[in-house]
Formats: structure tokens, C-alpha cells, sequence
């Protein structure tokens, strides 16, 4: 978490991305006495996304723009400002500035792929680099925790496999850029009320990862796994049907929802084959969300 801003009294603005965080595979394997699930996932992220931007001002500042900002109020309950607390909190002695927020939301609110955990693991990763300080990356994943059971992942932002609640992170290494389209079909599902309706919560967990990833592998694998949460979500959402019809209509090698709905993904075997179905999906439904993206490639040499 490099790129400080050096000079304390000369902090310009940053702009941190906030990608998309897409649940390739999702299974659930069990639950914790609290009520949580146990989750065994795969775990993407993609260049479609929110952003974050970060200031010093006089005083404390958020606001929201893009497609999706008016889904949402900048109170102090939003994610955005709740990890700026978190980030004073964690830095009782040098964070405590005030500082303008602006959050570019360009992703679906409620919609399973984590835009809220990444709004707020990009605003603790901007705050970091604003203050020029480095983040002890295990116990900001911790504390962060608490903000989300997406949190620890979507400060990792890289392909990776979750388990526990999300808390136990294992990068995976080697995977290909994937062409995917990102359709969703207008509705906010409640993630408590999908994972309350599940019918079994103790599965297998996902299948060995392949050991050469390559695109006959990779979907090969994904036909193999499953998303737990869709049935569920389908009952609250009937319309995540269509969404998952759509993709399949128009040439997707594998469609799935992501997180716990209703954004469903699907994939395709090029860049030019993803744009022309996302250009079709849109033209049949203006009111839904499409985007034609790739998947995060990954430095697999840095760690
Ligand atoms: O942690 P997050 O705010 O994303 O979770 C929202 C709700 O989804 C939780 O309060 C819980 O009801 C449910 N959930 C769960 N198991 C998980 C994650 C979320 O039961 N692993």
C-alpha cells in the first residue's frame, strides 16, 4: 500500500478505484452460532467500478455522484464515512485531518457485488495514502471487519479465494484476465432476507481449484460450482431470472449470479463477444444495468 502523499502539508487529491467485486463461485457450507454463514468463494474483481476521492479541507466532506449516487444518502451510516471513522480510530495521532470524500458510484446499490465493502476498503486505502502512511494489511483486514463480511476481501481486491464469514483470504495466482458482462436487473435484494430463505446450509465446499487455469479449465471448473445464494435469491427476486436468460441468449459460456443477487455475471470467450452482448442486453432493457468488463489481472510475481 505504497504512494504516500510525502509532504503532510501538501496532500493533492487522490483517487482511489473501488472495483466491482464479482463471486465467481459461492458456495455455503455451514453456519456459525451468531447466525452467520459459512462461505467457501471465488472471488474476482473487475475494472467497472465506483471510485473514491480524497482531499484535506477545512472541515469533514462527503458527497455522492454518478448513475447510482441518488440510491444513496451521504449520512453517517453510509460505508464511506463509517471507514473514515474506522481509519481515525486505527490512527488516533496522525489521521485525525478533516477531508473531503467524493464517491463516484457508478455500480448498482444492494446488488451482490460489493460496492458498498468497496467504497469503504477504497476510502481506507486512500485515507492510508493521503496521510502518507503504510496499512498493516492483516490487522486493517480485522479491524475492517467490522464494517462487513466483504471487507477483508475487497481491501485484498485481487483474484482470491474466502472462507469463514470472509475473513480467511488465500490469494490465487495465475488466472487469466476474464471477459465478463455484469447485468442487473433493477432490484436491491436485502442480503439477510436471501440468505434466510436457504433451504440447506451445509454443502460441499468448492471443487479443487484447476491447476492450470486456462480458459478450458477455468470454465470447466465454474460448471462444476455453484452459487448457493441463487435459488433463494430468485424466490425474492424473480426477475434475476431474466437477468441470468439474457446473458445465456446472447452467448455467455457460463451465467451465475454474483454475492447474494441480483447482479448476475456472465462469461464470454472475448472482449468483442462481451461488448456485443452487453450491447444487445442494454438495447432490450434501457432500465437495467450492463457493463461489458474484464477482470483484474493480477502481478502474480509481486507476492
Ligand atoms: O456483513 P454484511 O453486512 O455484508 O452482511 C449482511 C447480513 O447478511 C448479515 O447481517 C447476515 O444476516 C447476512 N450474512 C450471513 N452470512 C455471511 C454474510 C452475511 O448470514 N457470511
Amino acid at each position: 500500500m505504497g504512494g504516500g502523499a510525502g509532504n503532510r502539508h501538501d496532500r493533492s487529491p487522490l483517487t482511489e478505484p473501488a472495483p466491482a467485486k464479482v463471486n465467481l463461485a459461492l458456495h455455503v457450507t455451514g453456519r456459525r452460532r451468531d447466525g452467520y454463514h459459512l462461505l467457501d468463494t471465488l472471488v474476482v474483481f473487475t475494472e467497472a467500478g465506483d471510485s473514491v476521492r480524497v482531499a484535506t479541507r477545512p472541515r469533514d466532506e462527503f458527497t455522492i455522484h454518478g448513475r447510482f449516487g441518488g440510491g444513496l444518502s451521504a449520512n453517517a451510516d453510509n460505508l464511506v464515512p463509517r471507514a473514515r471513522e474506522l481509519f481515525r480510530k486505527m490512527h488516533p495521532e496522525g489521521g485525525q485531518t478533516a477531508v473531503s470524500i467524493v464517491l463516484d458510484k457508478n455500480l448498482p446499490v444492494a446488488s451482490g457485488v460489493g460496492g458498498g465493502s468497496s467504497d469503504a476498503a477504497a476510502t481506507l486505502r486512500a485515507l492510508h495514502r493521503l496521510h502518507g502512511m503504510a496499512a498493516d494489511d492483516t490487522k486493517l483486514a480485522e479491524a475492517a471487519l467490522a464494517l462487513g463480511a466483504d471487507l477483508p476481501m475487497c481491501l485484498a481486491a485481487r483474484t482470491l479465494r474466502a472462507q469463514g464469514v470472509g475473513e480467511i483470504i488465500e490469494p490465487v495466482r495465475g488466472w487469466p484476465s476474464l471477459d465478463l458482462v455484469l447485468v442487473n436487473p433493477g432490484v436491491a435484494v436485502a442480503t439477510p432476507s436471501v440468505f434466510a430463505g436457504l433451504d440447506q446450509r451445509e454443502n460441499p465446499p468448492l471443487p479443487e481449484l484447476p491447476e492450470r487455469p486456462d480458459s478450458a479449465a477455468i470454465l470447466s471448473w465454474l460448471e462444476s460450482s455453484r452459487n448457493d445464494l441463487e435459488a433463494s435469491a430468485l424466490s425474492v427476486a424473480p426477475v434475476i431470472g431474466e437477468a441470468l436468460g439474457a446473458l445465456r441468449s446472447s452467448g455467455a459460456a457460463l451465467a451465475r449470479m454474483s454475492g447474494s443477487g441480483a447482479t448476475c455475471f456472465g462469461l464470454f470467450t472475448s472482449q468483442e463477444a462481451a461488448r456485443r452482448a452487453a450491447e444487445k442486453i442494454a438495447a432490450a432493457q434501457p432500465s437495467w444495468y450492463v457493463e461489458a468488463t474484464r477482470t483484474i489481472e493480477q502481478d502474480d510475481d509481486a507476492d
